[in-house]
């Protein structure tokens, strides 16, 4: 519990940086990949969910940067599937590989994925990503639904000028599909120089848009956190929200982040973080590191600093971990 009576049970873990796509709003055409040497083994991210796990947390996210394109990121699944207090694995992904992995990643323990898609128009996702993979990105989501990684979240950045003449489609999509669909306001964050307090959607704009085609019957966020959900009526589509630049979301905030170069992020939008890596490699004992991830739920801030927005936070979602 951190001190604001907050229960912080749940981890997401950036294993990489590196990422097949190179999405406009994300990163500049050319980005330098950290050293191999700096992002941690899975060895390393093993022990540290184990000891996690003891310390209460029961719920794991990996994300990336893109976790499929880790050499055997299966193996990582089925270790912390593993780990005794863990109880639920998921992935956030791109989707272009997901589509062949999804059994070996199910085999391996993974309950449930969500999947990026900012646009329904292949010209368009090559334009954003840079690359031209939109099909296997929906042939993704079909596997992912096919072999029961359900409920299959669909993660949809709005960006005015970009895709906000889409909002509609992804809400037709959501309900053909049976997907949630999760609309995410766009954070002022990393290297792109997309990002302008201008082209933000705030969330509120987004629901009344949809509903004056569809009736939206407000319903439980299955897995905590942030988003606000809807049901479609007619569907088992959902669509929901996550509004953390319109909205305070810091009150159900359960999380810390681990880097890709192993540091411990308390808040998303602090660049305050803690070198856990240090400490593993100068193997510290259990209890050591048991006293230092608890100082860090300590250091969680009560909210957001009001990025009111001036100031964009250093990194970029691909190493803190989207
Ligand atoms: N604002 C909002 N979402 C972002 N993502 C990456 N960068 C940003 C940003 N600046 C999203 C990705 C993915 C998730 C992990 O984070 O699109 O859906
Ligand atoms: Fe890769 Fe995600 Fe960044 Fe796109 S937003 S480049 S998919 S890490």
């Amino acid at each position: 519990m951190d001190k604001f009576s907050r229960i912080i049970d749940y981890i997401r873990i950036s294993v990489t940086d590196r990422c097949n796509l190179r999405c406009r709003y994300c990163v500049n055409e050319a980005f330098p990949f950290m050293p191999h040497a700096e992002v941690l083994r899975y060895e390393e991210i093993i022990r540290f969910v184990r000891v996690c796990a003891e310390l209460g947390v029961t719920k794991i996210r990996l994300t990336g940067g893109e976790p499929l394109v880790k050499l055997g990121i299966e193996f990582l699944v089925k270790e912390i599937h593993a780990i005794d207090g863990i109880e639920d694995i998921s992935l956030t992904t791109n989707g272009v590989y997901l589509g062949k992995k999804v059994p070996q990643l199910k085999e391996a323990g993974l309950r449930r994925v969500n999947i990026s898609l900012d646009t329904l128009q292949p010209e368009r996702f090559a334009y954003i990503t840079r690359v031209d993979a939109y099909k296997d990105v929906l042939d993704s989501i079909e596997k992912a639904k096919d072999m029961g990684l359900n409920p299959v979240k669909i993660n949809t950045v709005i960006i005015k000028g970009f895709n906000d003449d889409e909002i509609l489609d992804f809400a037709r999509f959501a309900k053909a599909w049976d997907v949630e669909v999760r609309f995410i306001e766009f954070m002022p964050f990393g290297e792109s120089t997309l990002w302008d307090s201008t082209k933000i959607i705030p969330s509120h704009e987004i629901e009344e848009l949809i509903r004056k085609t569809y009736t939206l019957a407000p319903s439980l966020n299955s897995h905590k956190g942030p988003a606000k959900m809807f049901n479609m009526v007619g569907s088992l589509g959902r669509i929901g929200f996550i509004s953390p630049v319109s909205t305070h979301i810091c009150r159900e905030c359960n999380r810390l982040r681990l880097t890709s170069n192993g540091m411990i992020r308390p808040c998303l939008f602090s660049d305050t973080e803690f070198d856990v890596k240090q400490l593993l490699r100068d193997n510290a004992d259990d209890d050591a590191l048991k006293e230092f991830i608890s100082r860090c739920v300590r250091e969680k801030p009560e909210k957001k600093h009001e990025i009111g927005l001036l100031k964009k936070c250093q990194k970029s979602l691909r190493n803190i971990g989207g």
